[in-house]
């Protein structure tokens, strides 16, 4: 029996030859897909590259390498096996990036994606430097909600934390997305001892301002960063909330927007503040959702290497869209339990963040 790895990669290089999937078209649809833990999936990631405009330390490299571009799937091949995700019961597609708004004409697949039916929400996951231009189109191509990531809220602090970020352009695209009327616009800021943990306040002050929620991430070791160390960085999500809890009253919800955030409310306030805790409060147990990267790799998991080569099913199978949904179906099987992050050994996961899909 093959490992889960060795199945994904077996059953990516026997496309289109023999066995493992019989590739027959009476094959029932299912409404739905669910992995061998009972998990159902119905949100799918899209990274649509993995290029960007900054270099946040925790993310990539400062010299980093790129994927070429014509490894990279074309839009209408993600547009494909996003309407595919829909027809197996997806319910949600976030895209993402890199900087999602650096990839050319990719509006194009917001209005694509935007057309499905079945579809219930169309997010995306973006710096905000280039937002004040797209906010309107995003929004007219059916795009629901905007996350956007903000560290700090100090110019130097920004640059350092992005390495070459302007704050200033961030914080007129997080204006343009609250005047475009999308039904959410929300903040994500990764906290990093000695660089921002201080800032958590300000940052709650700021979304509170503005009637937004907030969630602050604990950084995931996603590929090896030599200038950067990840255990040094670390500050847990309960550090956060006792810090906060300085300022503000946090009450815990059981609320959940489908993701891994567990989040509190501030009595007589609209915002929410949420954490999301790879280190502290493992979330494996409730994942719903497997990424697609900028090059058509179907991974199953942010925090391991299992997954399926769908770039090679779109080229094999350019019209039928059958063989696609077939394999994405049997991709369930491959999904693991959950990541095993650990912040003192070297990473096991060799892709950075920009690849997957943040
Ligand atoms: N760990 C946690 N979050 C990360 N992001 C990027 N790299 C990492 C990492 N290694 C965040 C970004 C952004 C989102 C896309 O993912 O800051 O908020
Ligand atoms: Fe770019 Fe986001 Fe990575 Fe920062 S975290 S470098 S904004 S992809």
């Amino acid at each position: 029996m093959a490992s889960p790895t060795e199945h994904g990669i077996i059953l990516a290089s026997l496309m289109g030859t023999e066995t493992l999937i019989t590739w027959s078209r009476s094959m029932p649809r299912q409404s739905s897909l669910t992995d061998r833990f009972g998990r159902t999936v119905d949100y799918v990631r899209i990274s649509v590259t993995d290029r960007c405009d900054l270099r946040c330390v925790y993310c990539m490299a400062e010299d980093v390498k790129f994927v070429p571009r014509p490894q990279l799937l074309t839009l209408e091949e993600m547009a494909r096996i996003g309407r595919a995700f829909v027809d197996l019961g997806v319910r949600k597609i976030r895209v993402t990036g890199g900087e999602p708004l650096t990839r050319r004409n990719v509006v194009h697949l917001f209005r694509e994606l935007g057309q499905l039916e079945g579809l219930r929400d169309l997010t995306i996951t973006t710096n905000g430097t280039q937002l004040h231009r797209y906010a309107r189109e995003l929004r007219e191509a059916g795009v629901t909600r905007v996350n956007i990531s903000i560290d700090s809220l100090h110019a130097e602090r920004f640059r350092a934390i992005t390495r070459n970020g302007e704050l200033h352009r961030t914080l007129r695209g997080i204006d343009a997305a609250l005047e475009t009327g999308f039904r959410k616009v929300k903040l994500n800021a990764v906290i990093l001892k000695n660089r921002n943990h201080d800032e958590v306040a300000e940052l709650v002050a700021f979304a509170v301002a503005r009637q937004m929620d907030i969630s602050f991430i604990e950084e995931m070791p996603l590929g090896v960063i030599d200038e950067h160390d990840r255990a040094e960085a670390y500050y847990s999500s309960d550090r956060i909330l006792a810090d906060l809890r300085r300022h503000h009253e946090l009450i815990p919800t059981t609320e959940s927007t489908g993701g891994p955030s567990r989040y509190y409310r501030i009595p007589g306030l609209k915002t929410r503040v949420g954490f999301i805790s790879p280190h502290s409060h493992n979330f494996c147990d409730q994942c719903n959702r497997v990424r697609l990267t900028a090059e058509g790799r179907l991974l199953l998991c942010l925090g391991q290497e299992h997954s399926t080569d769908l770039r090679a099913v779109v080229r094999a199978e350019p019209t039928d869209d059958a063989a696609l949904r077939e394999i994405i179906v049997e991709s369930m099987k491959l999904k693991p339990k959950g990541h095993d992050f650990d912040l003192y050994t070297r990473p096991i996961i060799f892709r950075h963040m920009n690849t997957t899909g943040g």
